[in-house]
């Protein structure tokens, strides 16, 4: 049992076989026992940045770059967690793989069919992929019942006639831990745990092939996150749901991830098996996350000590270079002058001039 399973004593540990492997020319997550089908999720370098006008009357528009070219592959009833310290993209990662932007490149696949296929309707695809947000309190429309609110997707994508609706409701809200008489309440009738369960279910009506979830416990009572953690787990069991899950808790992460990416500053610099990640961070950043995290020993090893020293760079002007060079107890003369490819180290891809 890890080390860190008493921060959450009813959160059992994943069970799927945890295998990542580097595949092609792209940094990119590959399970190479992969399923026979095509993956829930598949990303080919996708990115995106945002023209931002910095403060002052003169101030010319810059180019933010929030995500750099980032590939990965995920394949049904498996978890991808996105880690990394705030501002390092993971939301815009979350919200280019569920369509809600459109990436500056790159393109998508879900459950085999990509984005820029034009002979696939684009409100197919958005059925496909559905997400949790962090906040239950702000996610639920409070004028709506829940059987509305859990109804209100299928109405939009036309399907299923009343009865059937109306059925599927009651199978939702049963397999997330509610009751039948639930459905014709308001979302303030319930508690933060409960309104999570609602968002879960609706996330779930559509039969996705990916949730993806960001932060999705971290607004909640910690006595309920492990709860919500646990109906995870209990879910991808019954419906074979692919999950990406954003969390700052590597804790959690442990518990639930078959596989980790790393972000930096918008670039994935590490992408592993979570048993792998968490039993040997390869890059110095990771190290230094997992030694900032209170609640975890990697499996009573000591990692070696990398304290996130400094502020992270500004998003506007990151330095040349490696973007953790500023704050790395390794870093060398090159880590200022070329940015580090992934690459190939045993089951972990990692861009590290030191590995
Ligand atoms: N709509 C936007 N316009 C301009 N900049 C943006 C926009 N959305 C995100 N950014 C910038 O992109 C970078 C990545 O932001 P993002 O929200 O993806 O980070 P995050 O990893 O989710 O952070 P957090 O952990 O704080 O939620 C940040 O520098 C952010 O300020
Ligand atoms: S490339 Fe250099 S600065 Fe960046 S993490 Fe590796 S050793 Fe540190
Ligand atoms: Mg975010």
């Amino acid at each position: 049992m890890s080390s860190n399973a008493s921060a959450h004593p009813d959160v059992m540990p994943a069970t799927n076989p945890r295998a990542i492997q580097g595949a092609g020319a792209e940094p990119s997550l590959h399970d190479p026992a992969g399923a026979p089908g095509p993956a829930a999720l598949q990303a080919e370098s996708v990115s995106k940045h945002y023209q931002v006008r910095p403060a002052g009357w003169l101030a010319r528009p810059q180019t933010l770059h929030a995500l750099r070219p980032v590939s990965l592959r995920l394949d049904p009833g498996r978890t991808l967690a996105v880690v990394g310290e705030s501002g390092s993209g993971k939301t815009t990662l979350a919200r280019l793989l569920t369509l809600i932007e459109q990436p500056a490149s790159g393109r998508i696949a879900l459950a085999g069919q990509w984005t820029d296929d034009p002979s696939v309707p684009r409100k197919a695809l958005q059925a496909r992929v559905q997400m949790v947000f962090q906040n239950p309190f702000a996610s639920l429309n409070p004028r709506k019942t829940v059987a509305a609110i859990l109804e209100e997707p299928l109405q939009i994508q036309g399907r299923l006639g009343a009865v059937q609706r109306r059925d599927r409701v009651m199978d939702l809200l049963d397999r997330v831990g509610l009751s039948p008489t639930h459905a014709a309440r308001y979302p303030h009738m319930f508690s933060g745990g409960q309104r999570q369960r609602i968002a879960i279910a609706r996330a779930l009506m559509l039969e996705p092939s990916v949730v993806v979830a960001d932060e999705p416990v971290s607004a909640l009572d910690v006595s309920v996150q492990a709860q919500i953690l646990n109906l995870f787990m209990d879910l991808q069991g019954q419906l074979g749901t692919a999950w990406v899950f954003i969390s700052h808790n590597l804790a959690v992460v442990e518990q639930l991830a078959h596989d980790v990416l790393v972000l930096l500053m918008g670039r994935p610099v590490e992408m592993a098996p979570a048993a792998r990640l968490f039993a040997a961070p390869a890059h110095p950043y990771t190290q230094a996350l997992l030694q900032a995290s209170p609640q975890l020993q990697t499996g009573g090893q000591v990692v070696p000590v990398a304290v996130l020293r400094g502020e992270p760079p500004s998003a506007l002007s990151p330095p040349a270079g490696c973007p953790f060079h500023t704050r790395c107890p390794e870093a060398r003369t090159v880590c200022a002058e070329s940015v580090p490819d992934l690459k190939d180290v045993g089951e972990t891809r990692v861009a590290c001039h030191a590995r």
